[in-house]
C-alpha cells in the first residue's frame, strides 16, 4: 500500500498533523505551494486568505506535477479558512482528477467546526472512498505526544 499526504498550512499547524501522519504511515509528502505567498501576519493574513476562500479563487501551484494513481491512500490536509478548506485546495481538486482512491482527511482549526470543510471535500472528491476525518484545534500550542498518540489511534482505526 503506497500512502500520499497533500497539505496546506499557513502557519505550521497543519504542516506539524501532515508530517507526523507521513512518518506514521511512511507516506510520501505534497505540501501545496502558491506562487504567490499568502501574507503570514496582522490583518492582511486574514483579508487575502479570507477573501481567496470566499471569491473560490484557485492560487497557482508552483508544486511539481506527481501522479496521484501510484498512491491507494491518499491524505488530505488543511487549516480551517472562513469555514472550510484553504483555496490552493479548490485549485489541487480542479487540477488533479482524483478517483477511485481512499481518502482520509485532517484538518487544523481555531476552535470552530470542520464539519463544512470535510463536507466539501467529500462532494467535491465523491468518486473515491472516504476512510475517515480527524481534527485538531491549534496543535502547535499543544503537547506533541499528544497529537502522535491520537493520530496513531485514528490510524489504526482506518479501514485501508
Ligand atoms: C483567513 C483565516 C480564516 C480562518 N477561519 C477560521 C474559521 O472559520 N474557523 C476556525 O476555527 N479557525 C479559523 N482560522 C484559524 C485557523 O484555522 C487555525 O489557526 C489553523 O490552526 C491554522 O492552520 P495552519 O497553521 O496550518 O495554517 C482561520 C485562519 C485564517 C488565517
Amino acid at each position: 500500500m503506497k500512502n500520499l499526504v497533500v497539505y496546506f498550512s499557513l502557519e505550521g499547524n497543519t504542516k506539524l498533523i501532515a508530517e507526523i501522519i507521513a512518518k506514521e504511515l511512511n507516506a510520501d509528502i505534497m505540501e501545496l505551494r502558491t506562487k504567490k505567498e499568502f501574507p503570514k501576519k496582522g490583518l492582511k493574513k486574514y483579508f487575502w486568505a479570507s477573501k481567496s476562500v470566499i471569491f473560490r479563487e484557485n492560487p497557482i501551484l508552483i508544486n511539481k506535477y506527481i501522479d496521484l494513481n501510484q498512491y491507494d491512500n491518499i491524505f488530505l490536509g488543511s487549516p480551517i479558512w472562513v469555514g472550510t478548506y484553504a483555496s490552493p485546495f479548490n485549485t489541487f481538486i480542479r487540477d488533479y482528477k482524483i478517483y477511485n482512491r481512499n481518502i482520509g482527511l485532517f484538518a487544523c482549526s481555531g476552535g470552530g467546526s470542520t464539519k463544512k470543510c470535510f463536507d466539501e471535500f467529500k462532494k467535491m472528491l465523491k468518486w473515491n472512498n472516504f476512510v475517515g476525518e480527524i481534527e485538531f484545534v491549534g496543535p502547535l500550542k499543544v503537547d506533541k505526544e499528544k497529537n502522535i498518540k491520537s493520530i496513531k489511534q485514528w490510524i489504526k482505526g482506518l479501514n485501508i
